[in-house]
Protein backbone atom coordinates (compact mmCIF):
# COMPACT_ATOMS: atom_id res chain seq x y z
CA UNK A 1 0.00 0.00 0.00
CA UNK A 2 1.29 3.32 -0.52
CA UNK A 3 0.90 6.30 1.30
CA UNK A 4 0.68 9.67 0.21
CA UNK A 5 0.36 13.09 2.20
CA UNK A 6 0.81 15.79 -0.71
CA UNK A 7 -1.96 16.38 -2.27
CA UNK A 8 -0.36 17.15 -5.41
CA UNK A 9 1.33 13.84 -5.65
CA UNK A 10 -1.75 12.42 -5.17
CA UNK A 11 -3.59 14.10 -7.74
CA UNK A 12 -0.83 12.98 -10.22
CA UNK A 13 -0.85 9.39 -8.93
CA UNK A 14 -5.28 9.12 -9.78
CA UNK A 15 -4.65 10.95 -12.82
CA UNK A 16 -2.26 8.55 -14.02
CA UNK A 17 -4.46 5.88 -13.28
CA UNK A 18 -7.15 7.40 -15.25
CA UNK A 19 -5.40 8.04 -18.06
CA UNK A 20 -4.19 4.56 -18.04
CA UNK A 21 -8.32 3.83 -18.16
CA UNK A 22 -8.31 2.32 -14.73
CA UNK A 23 -10.78 2.98 -12.31
CA UNK A 24 -10.59 4.73 -9.02
CA UNK A 25 -13.25 4.09 -6.28
CA UNK A 26 -12.65 6.42 -2.84
CA UNK A 27 -13.63 6.04 0.28
CA UNK A 28 -13.37 9.35 2.11
CA UNK A 29 -12.91 8.73 6.26
CA UNK A 30 -11.66 10.56 9.20
CA UNK A 31 -10.00 7.38 10.45
CA UNK A 32 -10.54 5.14 13.81
CA UNK A 33 -11.79 2.48 11.40
CA UNK A 34 -14.37 0.20 12.23
CA UNK A 35 -16.14 -2.50 10.46
CA UNK A 36 -18.43 -0.01 8.80
CA UNK A 37 -15.55 1.49 7.36
CA UNK A 38 -13.91 -2.03 6.36
CA UNK A 39 -17.45 -2.75 4.48
CA UNK A 40 -16.92 0.59 2.23
CA UNK A 41 -13.47 -0.88 1.83
CA UNK A 42 -14.41 -4.06 0.44
CA UNK A 43 -16.97 -2.72 -1.84
CA UNK A 44 -14.42 0.15 -2.85
CA UNK A 45 -12.39 -2.94 -4.07
CA UNK A 46 -14.57 -5.27 -5.63
CA UNK A 47 -16.00 -2.86 -7.96
CA UNK A 48 -13.13 -0.78 -9.08
CA UNK A 49 -9.40 -0.80 -10.27
CA UNK A 50 -7.72 0.81 -7.85
CA UNK A 51 -9.10 1.37 -3.98
CA UNK A 52 -8.32 4.77 -2.38
CA UNK A 53 -9.06 5.62 0.77
CA UNK A 54 -8.01 9.60 2.70
CA UNK A 55 -7.91 9.53 6.04
CA UNK A 56 -8.11 12.99 7.32
CA UNK A 57 -10.18 14.74 10.40
CA UNK A 58 -11.03 17.95 9.14
CA UNK A 59 -11.30 20.63 11.34
CA UNK A 60 -13.63 22.55 8.93
CA UNK A 61 -17.17 20.04 10.12
CA UNK A 62 -16.28 20.60 13.60
CA UNK A 63 -17.99 23.61 16.09
CA UNK A 64 -15.93 25.44 18.14
CA UNK A 65 -17.09 23.20 21.24
CA UNK A 66 -17.45 19.80 19.92
CA UNK A 67 -14.58 16.70 19.63
CA UNK A 68 -12.34 17.70 16.97
CA UNK A 69 -9.45 17.68 19.63
CA UNK A 70 -10.16 14.34 21.10
CA UNK A 71 -11.89 13.16 17.75
CA UNK A 72 -9.89 9.27 18.01
CA UNK A 73 -6.93 8.94 15.78
CA UNK A 74 -5.28 6.14 15.60
CA UNK A 75 -3.07 6.34 12.26
CA UNK A 76 -0.95 3.31 12.78
CA UNK A 77 -3.91 1.11 13.67
CA UNK A 78 -5.85 2.65 10.66
CA UNK A 79 -3.17 2.02 8.27
CA UNK A 80 -2.44 -1.73 9.51
CA UNK A 81 -6.09 -2.22 8.71
CA UNK A 82 -5.99 -1.13 5.11
CA UNK A 83 -2.73 -3.04 4.28
CA UNK A 84 -4.59 -5.93 5.47
CA UNK A 85 -7.65 -5.67 3.48
CA UNK A 86 -5.24 -4.92 0.04
CA UNK A 87 -6.12 -0.57 -0.20
CA UNK A 88 -4.11 0.44 -2.99
CA UNK A 89 -3.37 3.78 -1.69
CA UNK A 90 -3.97 6.10 2.03
CA UNK A 91 -3.93 9.94 1.18
CA UNK A 92 -3.13 11.27 4.44
CA UNK A 93 -2.48 14.94 4.18
CA UNK A 94 -1.89 17.51 6.84
CA UNK A 95 -4.32 20.60 7.77
CA UNK A 96 -1.84 23.21 6.39
CA UNK A 97 -1.74 20.60 2.93
CA UNK A 98 -5.47 20.81 2.52
CA UNK A 99 -6.33 24.76 4.09
CA UNK A 100 -3.24 26.62 3.25
CA UNK A 101 -2.35 29.77 4.43
CA UNK A 102 -5.41 32.01 2.40
CA UNK A 103 -7.95 29.27 1.37
CA UNK A 104 -11.17 30.45 1.12
CA UNK A 105 -13.31 28.96 -1.05
CA UNK A 106 -16.31 26.74 0.58
CA UNK A 107 -19.37 24.63 -0.32
CA UNK A 108 -22.59 25.41 0.69
CA UNK A 109 -25.27 22.47 -0.74
CA UNK A 110 -27.83 25.05 0.40
CA UNK A 111 -31.46 24.44 2.19
CA UNK A 112 -31.35 20.09 3.30
CA UNK A 113 -27.42 21.49 4.88
CA UNK A 114 -30.15 23.47 7.25
CA UNK A 115 -32.19 20.11 8.03
CA UNK A 116 -31.75 17.32 10.82
CA UNK A 117 -27.92 17.30 12.01
CA UNK A 118 -27.25 20.92 10.52
CA UNK A 119 -30.08 22.55 12.45
CA UNK A 120 -27.60 21.53 15.54
CA UNK A 121 -24.47 21.44 13.88
CA UNK A 122 -24.23 25.61 12.08
CA UNK A 123 -21.65 24.68 9.04
CA UNK A 124 -20.93 21.35 9.67
CA UNK A 125 -22.23 19.97 6.00
CA UNK A 126 -20.14 23.57 4.69
CA UNK A 127 -17.04 21.66 5.96
CA UNK A 128 -18.01 18.56 4.85
CA UNK A 129 -19.16 19.71 1.16
CA UNK A 130 -16.11 21.60 1.04
CA UNK A 131 -13.48 18.68 1.97
CA UNK A 132 -15.44 16.00 -0.26
CA UNK A 133 -15.07 18.35 -3.03
CA UNK A 134 -11.33 19.13 -2.45
CA UNK A 135 -11.41 15.57 -2.22
CA UNK A 136 -12.80 14.75 -4.79
CA UNK A 137 -11.05 17.27 -7.17
CA UNK A 138 -7.92 15.35 -5.91
CA UNK A 139 -8.56 11.83 -6.12
CA UNK A 140 -11.27 11.96 -9.19
CA UNK A 141 -12.77 8.69 -8.23
CA UNK A 142 -15.42 7.00 -10.81
CA UNK A 143 -17.11 6.20 -7.53
CA UNK A 144 -17.14 7.52 -3.69
CA UNK A 145 -18.03 5.04 -0.85
CA UNK A 146 -20.33 6.69 1.90
CA UNK A 147 -22.69 4.66 5.01
CA UNK A 148 -25.87 4.92 5.34
CA UNK A 149 -25.32 5.95 8.98
CA UNK A 150 -24.94 8.96 7.91
CA UNK A 151 -27.70 9.76 5.85
CA UNK A 152 -27.96 13.16 5.53
CA UNK A 153 -24.37 13.91 4.36
CA UNK A 154 -24.90 11.23 1.47
CA UNK A 155 -28.00 13.80 0.47
CA UNK A 156 -25.95 16.48 0.28
CA UNK A 157 -23.20 15.53 -0.99
CA UNK A 158 -24.88 14.00 -3.58
CA UNK A 159 -26.59 16.79 -4.24
CA UNK A 160 -23.75 18.83 -4.31
CA UNK A 161 -22.28 16.10 -7.42
CA UNK A 162 -25.80 16.80 -9.00
CA UNK A 163 -25.87 20.57 -8.88
CA UNK A 164 -21.94 20.46 -9.74
CA UNK A 165 -22.28 18.35 -12.58
CA UNK A 166 -19.70 16.10 -10.84
CA UNK A 167 -18.65 13.28 -12.84
CA UNK A 168 -18.74 10.79 -9.66
CA UNK A 169 -21.40 7.97 -8.94
CA UNK A 170 -21.98 8.31 -4.97
CA UNK A 171 -22.70 4.88 -3.79
CA UNK A 172 -24.54 4.21 -0.67
CA UNK A 173 -24.01 1.19 1.98
CA UNK A 174 -25.90 0.18 4.36
CA UNK A 175 -25.00 0.37 8.28
CA UNK A 176 -23.07 -2.45 9.85
CA UNK A 177 -24.30 -2.90 13.49
CA UNK A 178 -23.09 -4.18 16.76
CA UNK A 179 -24.74 -7.56 17.78
CA UNK A 180 -27.37 -5.30 20.15
CA UNK A 181 -28.24 -3.25 17.06
CA UNK A 182 -26.21 -0.25 17.61
CA UNK A 183 -24.83 1.56 14.87
CA UNK A 184 -20.68 1.24 14.14
CA UNK A 185 -19.31 4.75 14.64
CA UNK A 186 -15.69 6.29 15.72
CA UNK A 187 -17.55 7.25 18.41
CA UNK A 188 -19.17 5.02 20.21
CA UNK A 189 -14.89 4.93 21.39
CA UNK A 190 -16.44 7.56 23.90
CA UNK A 191 -19.22 5.50 25.62
CA UNK A 192 -18.42 3.97 28.68
CA UNK A 193 -19.52 0.72 29.71
CA UNK A 194 -22.88 1.94 30.96
CA UNK A 195 -23.39 3.88 28.03
CA UNK A 196 -22.45 1.35 25.92
CA UNK A 197 -24.82 -0.48 27.03
CA UNK A 198 -27.91 2.23 27.19
CA UNK A 199 -26.70 3.53 23.31
CA UNK A 200 -28.93 0.15 22.26
CA UNK A 201 -32.04 2.00 22.47
CA UNK A 202 -31.47 3.59 19.62
CA UNK A 203 -32.00 0.78 17.13
CA UNK A 204 -34.44 -0.62 18.91
CA UNK A 205 -36.44 3.08 19.24
CA UNK A 206 -36.15 2.75 15.01
CA UNK A 207 -37.16 -0.75 15.28
CA UNK A 208 -39.90 -0.13 17.15
CA UNK A 209 -41.05 2.50 15.39
CA UNK A 210 -40.81 0.64 11.48
CA UNK A 211 -43.44 -2.04 13.69
CA UNK A 212 -45.50 0.55 14.41
CA UNK A 213 -46.08 1.83 10.86
CA UNK A 214 -45.67 -1.55 9.35
CA UNK A 215 -48.77 -2.76 11.77
CA UNK A 216 -50.70 0.08 10.49
CA UNK A 217 -50.53 3.58 12.61
CA UNK A 218 -49.51 5.99 9.97
CA UNK A 219 -50.12 8.87 12.04
CA UNK A 220 -46.86 10.69 12.04
CA UNK A 221 -47.05 12.63 15.52
CA UNK A 222 -47.84 9.01 17.35
CA UNK A 223 -45.09 7.49 15.56
CA UNK A 224 -42.98 10.07 16.86
CA UNK A 225 -44.57 10.78 20.12
CA UNK A 226 -43.63 6.38 20.44
CA UNK A 227 -40.14 6.97 19.27
CA UNK A 228 -39.75 10.03 22.39
CA UNK A 229 -41.15 8.33 25.03
CA UNK A 230 -38.65 4.90 23.97
CA UNK A 231 -35.41 7.22 23.56
CA UNK A 232 -36.69 8.55 27.60
CA UNK A 233 -37.13 5.64 28.83
CA UNK A 234 -33.78 5.38 29.07
CA UNK A 235 -32.01 7.35 31.78
CA UNK A 236 -28.48 7.59 30.13
CA UNK A 237 -30.39 9.39 27.37
CA UNK A 238 -29.42 13.15 28.16
CA UNK A 239 -30.85 15.00 24.91
CA UNK A 240 -32.87 14.38 21.90
CA UNK A 241 -31.76 16.51 18.87
CA UNK A 242 -34.35 14.97 17.03
CA UNK A 243 -36.55 11.43 16.66
CA UNK A 244 -38.70 11.31 13.89
CA UNK A 245 -40.09 10.13 10.43
CA UNK A 246 -38.63 12.12 7.49
CA UNK A 247 -38.84 12.44 3.92
CA UNK A 248 -35.47 10.91 2.53
CA UNK A 249 -35.44 13.56 -0.47
CA UNK A 250 -36.26 16.50 1.06
CA UNK A 251 -35.38 15.73 4.99
CA UNK A 252 -38.54 17.13 5.99
CA UNK A 253 -41.28 16.08 8.42
CA UNK A 254 -43.91 14.76 5.53
CA UNK A 255 -47.34 15.68 6.04
CA UNK A 256 -48.40 11.82 5.73
CA UNK A 257 -46.78 8.34 5.15
CA UNK A 258 -47.19 7.34 1.66
CA UNK A 259 -43.79 4.88 0.40
CA UNK A 260 -40.46 5.49 1.45
CA UNK A 261 -39.66 7.09 4.64
CA UNK A 262 -36.95 8.04 6.81
CA UNK A 263 -36.85 7.04 10.57
CA UNK A 264 -34.16 8.98 11.51
CA UNK A 265 -32.67 9.98 15.55
CA UNK A 266 -30.38 12.32 16.63
CA UNK A 267 -29.33 12.09 20.84
CA UNK A 268 -26.69 12.42 23.29
CA UNK A 269 -25.74 9.42 25.85
CA UNK A 270 -23.99 11.21 28.23
CA UNK A 271 -22.00 13.75 26.34
CA UNK A 272 -22.06 11.77 23.46
CA UNK A 273 -23.59 12.66 20.11
CA UNK A 274 -25.04 9.38 18.17
CA UNK A 275 -27.03 9.43 15.31
CA UNK A 276 -28.57 6.65 13.49
CA UNK A 277 -31.75 5.95 10.66
CA UNK A 278 -33.63 3.40 8.61
CA UNK A 279 -35.57 3.73 5.28
CA UNK A 280 -38.16 1.69 5.23
CA UNK A 281 -40.27 1.62 2.28
CA UNK A 282 -44.20 1.61 3.61
CA UNK A 283 -46.06 0.04 0.39
CA UNK A 284 -43.82 -3.47 0.14
CA UNK A 285 -43.55 -3.85 3.84
CA UNK A 286 -47.33 -3.91 4.08
O1 LIG B 1 -18.09 10.69 7.27
C1 LIG B 1 -16.95 11.16 7.53
O2 LIG B 1 -16.10 10.50 8.12
C2 LIG B 1 -16.61 12.58 7.12
O3 LIG B 1 -17.69 13.42 7.25
C3 LIG B 1 -16.00 12.67 5.70
C4 LIG B 1 -16.98 12.24 4.63
C5 LIG B 1 -14.75 11.82 5.61
C6 LIG B 1 -15.60 14.12 5.39
O4 LIG B 1 -14.67 14.60 6.30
Amino acid sequence: MQIIRIPRIMQDTAKGYSLRGKSTGFVPTMGALHEGHMSLVRRAKQENDISVVSIFVNPIQFGPSEDFQKYPRDMEGDAEKLRREGVDILFMPDIAAMYPEGFVTYVEVGEISGKLCGAFRPGHFRGVATVVAKLFNIMKPVRAYFGQKDFQQTVVISKMVKDLAMDIDVVTCPTIRERDGLAMSSRNAYLNEGHREASAVIYRCLREASDLIKSGIIEIQAVKKAMHEELLGEPAVSGIDYAGIYDPETLNEPSEIKEAILLAVAVRIGDTRLIDNIVINVKKER
